[in-house]
């Protein structure tokens, strides 16, 4: 069973994901860390971060490490917003997604283009938002409990930004596909949010 869980940043999405895939015993892949990891390649190697070529070079990563925590950092994100709307970035990071998404028994994954573009079969498809405010708060306390500095105002600026350039860039754009269920995850607390989601499986699966 393949699970694609999409929607904008700090919409909740990758805990979801990770709660449904523990709950119905499937790996996970968070995509949005393999647009994280070339970020990272991009500014480790000193390259031009506007530059496509020097993108698309990035790409070419044998192993990542998942677990660095460099990965989660906010320029980190910010450079991986900005290298994937070029569409050689996101055909080279394509196989990886689409490998895990085919290997046996299927798995879950969370992104922005996982139910229109990685895995447009998947058997189930959920579209996790938020309000954009909601969503800051959220990415505040994040960052205060990381022991960061942070400023409400500049995060809801960020995450704004952000949302402008996932859903307008030409490819693969942000968009909840048409089989998606819509989950607002703005009044929920997370173990709702959650709750929410895997009731939203199970009553597929049992549709069958
Ligand atoms: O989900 P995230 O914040 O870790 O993702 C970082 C950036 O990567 C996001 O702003 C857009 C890009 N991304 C993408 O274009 N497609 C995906 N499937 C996942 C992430």
């Amino acid at each position: 069973m393949v699970i694609a869980v999409d929607g904008p940043a700090a919409s909740g999405k990758g805990t979801i994901a990770r709660a449904v895939a523990e709950r119905f015993g499937l790996p996970h892949m968070d995509t949005g860390l393999l647009y994280r990891a070339v970020a990272l390649n991009l500014l480790q190697m000193g390259s031009e971060l506007d530059s496509e070529f020097a993108a698309t070079r990035a790409c070419d990563i044998s192993q990542i490490d998942f677990a660095d925590p460099e990965l989660k950092s906010e320029t980190v994100g910010g450079i991986a917003s900005r290298i994937s709307v070029y569409p050689s970035v996101r055909a080279a990071l394509l196989e990886r997604q689409r490998g895990f998404a085919g290997q046996p028994g299927g798995g879950v994954l969370d992104g922005r283009d996982v139910g229109t573009v990685i895995a447009p079969d998947a058997e189930v498809k959920l579209f996790v938002t938020a309000t954009a405010e909601v969503r800051a708060e959220r990415r505040l306390a994040e960052l205060q409990q990381r022991g960061m500095n942070a400023h409400y105002e500049d995060v809801l600026a960020d995450i704004r930004a952000r949302d402008e350039r996932d859903e307008g860039r030409a490819a693969a754009p942000l968009r909840r596909a048409e089989d998606a269920h819509l989950l607002d995850t703005s009044e929920m607390s997370v173990d709702e949010a959650v709750a929410e989601a895997v009731r939203l499986v199970e009553g597929i699966l049992k549709r069958g």
